[in-house]
């Protein structure tokens, strides 16, 4: 890192647990990139803290933070201004100073988004299966809408809460877009068709490793691409299920790299190369080793 002086930004992480997060390591490397006199440092808020933590944090000249677990939604009261997708996502990771206050935006979708991409991962145009019905799979969904794809099922073992993620969403989307479905029913998608599937849920998360929301093979023969959101384990049961039927099979690490990434680059203004944020990403992985 570039000595820390008088001119040194500060940005941080607000949220609890902070002890085993990997955004230091990105928003630190970052800095020393590209040059920047920046320090990111882990700041856990205890419950109750939330409101004096981001008025603290202006008040202390903060440049940004990012926002975690369990703050990304109870954090919007306290924002100046909230970014469009941020606020149809119902979620902020994000924190950036503006005049009296802080904008939030969410660059995990945008993340996701741009990890797809960087795999060679399509979504316009396809139809797309996510698994799972939470606020993660929620926000893929808007995600997946915002960004053109021709169709999206939501499977998820609790069907109603599927099938009202799929109306809201739809009603942002202005047209039906979005279907819900148990996981067994996916015997009633057509044959012959192949989809991406991204995993939304955290089933399947160290230490459950071998845990897996739909364990059928059938099921995996219909993907020619499977998403985990989970990085750890770095191959969960999920992908190895994909791989075994002979679809492509990717973790939720490059999000998490893109998700920094998007974040720095609000901060700064700048934009982060492809040979930095592989570096990063090199170095993230060395931590997984
Ligand atoms: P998040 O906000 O991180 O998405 P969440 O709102 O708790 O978390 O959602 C968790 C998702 O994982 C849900 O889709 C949940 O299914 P239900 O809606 O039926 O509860 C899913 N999930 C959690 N544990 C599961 C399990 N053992 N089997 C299948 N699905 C599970």
């Amino acid at each position: 890192m570039k000595a820390i002086d008088g001119y040194t930004r500060t940005c941080g992480l607000i949220g609890n647990p902070v002890e085993h997060t990997l955004s230091p390591l990105i928003q630190n490397m970052l800095a020393e990139l590209t040059d920047q006199k920046l320090c990111y440092v882990p700041l856990r808020v205890e419950e109750g803290q939330l409101e004096a933590a981001v008025k603290g944090a202006y008040a202390l000249n903060f440049l940004g933070t990012n926002v975690t677990v369990p703050y990304k939604s109870d954090v919007i009261p306290f924002l100046q201004e909230i970014d469009p997708l941020a606020a149809k996502i119902g979620a902020v990771n994000t924190l950036v100073r503006m005049e009296g206050g802080f904008r939030g935006y969410n660059t995990d979708m945008p993340g996701l988004y741009r990890a797809l991409c960087a795999d060679g991962v399509r979504i316009e145009g396809e139809k797309v299966l996510v698994l799972g019905a939470g606020g993660v799979a929620r926000a893929v969904a808007v995600l997946l809408a915002e960004k053109g794809a021709a169709g999206v099922i939501l499977l998820n073992r609790t069907l109603e809460k599927a099938q009202r993620i799929a109306c809201e969403v739809n009603a942002m989307a202005g047209k039906e877009l979005v279907s819900a479905m148990e996981y067994g029913d996916y015997t009633k998608l057509p044959e012959g068709e192949r989809y991406l599937a991204i995993q939304a849920t955290s089933v399947g998360m160290h230490p459950h490793d071998d845990e897996v929301v739909l364990a059928d093979k059938a099921f995996y023969q219909k993907l020619h691409t499977g998403y985990d959101l989970i990085f750890n384990p770095a191959r969960t049961r999920f992908m190895e299920l994909v791989e075994e039927q002979g679809g492509r099979a990717m973790n939720g690490a490059k999000m998490l790299l893109y998700q920094g990434v998007i974040a720095y680059e609000l901060w700064t203004g700048s934009s982060v190369s492809d040979e930095y944020a592989n570096r990063v990403y090199a170095a993230m992985e060395e931590t997984w080793r």
